[in-house]
């Protein structure tokens, strides 16, 4: 006899990673139920895309609901009894950050302690929380292990460790199924174009010059999205209660060399970056050390860095008018006086 597949709930599924992770689910779960507040970077587009319009059930159940509206989230609770929950659900762009901390404190901090209560009270299985390597702060050389001290440093970085150490402090003190994650910087289709190798793909399809901050001499380890998505499927899955993962791919790449990279990947010409004042506070290099993860449920990347890219630009070569429709926004976020990054997003002549 079959096990019986417990129900799961995603917040922010129709984001970036939470909804590769839902893409993955496809098949294998009868209906994932999804909480989402379609945000600026929400899209349900990531979701229904190969959906036929008539024809096939989605294989979710979609909620527009705001994490921090207690009622809203604790009706969802009420009516589909979820048993394990992947909270994704997150303000997530540094640069926001910088601009304004106040939806990252809501969100990031003030939401997640509303899923925690409302998870609580439905005494559900597993609660997955989706942190970030971010929160350990930079390392200019050597790796952060699990053990490592947090200490963030964008208004970003410190919401996500407040919610890390809020799902830790539930975890101690009321014995509370929860599992933490904390993945590297991922890439891949459907990433808003306001983050690094999506803007800058868009800027060399649109012919304009990718705007690159300091020197670009940041360092990041890249994560193919669907290596995330599965990484944390198998820590759903076998992870144990109580623990925290790092989730990296040991791929690290200074920003000046992603940048090259996606222009050889694209058949661009070679120079065609500036570099642009660089964002305050800005972290040096991340870099994790995911053996755990490796040692514990046998979990490793499958996507290395060129081909990685190599799909990314394939998916954004098709998916151009995607990318264009969110040029609106980004511009508006980044053409303000104060952001150097938004001054040459302007088109050149
Ligand atoms: N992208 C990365 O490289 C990366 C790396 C490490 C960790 N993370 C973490 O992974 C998670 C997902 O990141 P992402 O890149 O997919 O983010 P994203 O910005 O693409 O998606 C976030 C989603 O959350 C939704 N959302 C935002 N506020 C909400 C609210 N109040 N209530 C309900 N839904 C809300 C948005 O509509 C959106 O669909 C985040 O928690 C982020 O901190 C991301």
């Amino acid at each position: 006899m079959r096990a019986r597949i417990p129900k799961i709930l995603v917040t922010g599924g129709a984001g970036f990673i939470g909804s590769a992770f839902v893409r993955l689910l496809r098949g294998t779960v009868p209906k994932v139920v999804i909480i989402d507040k379609l945000t600026y970077a929400g899209d349900l587009k990531r979701l229904n895309e190969g959906l036929s319009p008539k024809g096939t059930v989605p294989h979710f159940k979609f909620y527009k609901a705001d994490i921090c509206d207690k009622k809203q989230t604790e009706a969802v609770f009420a009516k589909e009894k979820p048993e394990i929950i992947v909270h994704f659900a997150a303000e997530s762009h540094v640069d926001r950050s910088i601009n304004d901390a106040t939806p990252f404190i809501e969100t990031n901090v003030k939401g997640t302690q509303i899923l925690l209560d409302a998870s609580r009270r439905q005494k559900v299985r597993k609660f997955i929380f989706i942190s970030s390597d971010e929160i350990y702060g930079e390392i200019p050389e050597d790796k952060f292990n699990e053990s490592s001290p947090v200490r963030p440093n964008s208004p970003y970085a410190v919401s996500k460790a407040a919610a890390d150490l809020l799902v830790q402090s539930y975890i101690r003190t009321y014995k509370f199924p929860a599992i933490i994650i904390r993945p590297s910087n991922n890439y891949g289709p459907w990433q808003y174009p306001e983050k690094l190798m999506p803007l800058a793909i868009l800027r060399i399809l649109e012919g304009d010059r990718i705007p690159v901050y300091g020197k670009g001499q940041n360092i990041r380890e890249w994560l193919y999205v669907d290596d995330c998505a599965m990484g944390i499927l198998e820590i759903m899955n076998k992870g144990k209660i109580g623990r925290i993962y790092n989730l990296g791919s040991s791929q690290e790449s200074k920003n000046i060399d992603t940048v090259k990279l996606l222009l050889k990947t694209l058949g661009a010409g070679g120079e065609r970056f500036e570099f642009v004042k660089d964002r305050p506070g800005h972290d040096i290099r991340y870099s994790l050390d995911s053996r755990k993860i490796t040692r514990e449920l046998g979990w490793k990347p499958h996507v290395d860095f060129d081909e990685g890219l190599k799909l990314t630009a394939e998916w954004s070569l098709k998916h151009i008018s995607w990318l264009k429709s969110k040029l609106k926004d980004i511009n508006k976020f980044y053409n303000r006086d104060s952001s150097p990054r938004g001054l040459s997003l302007k088109r050149k002549g």
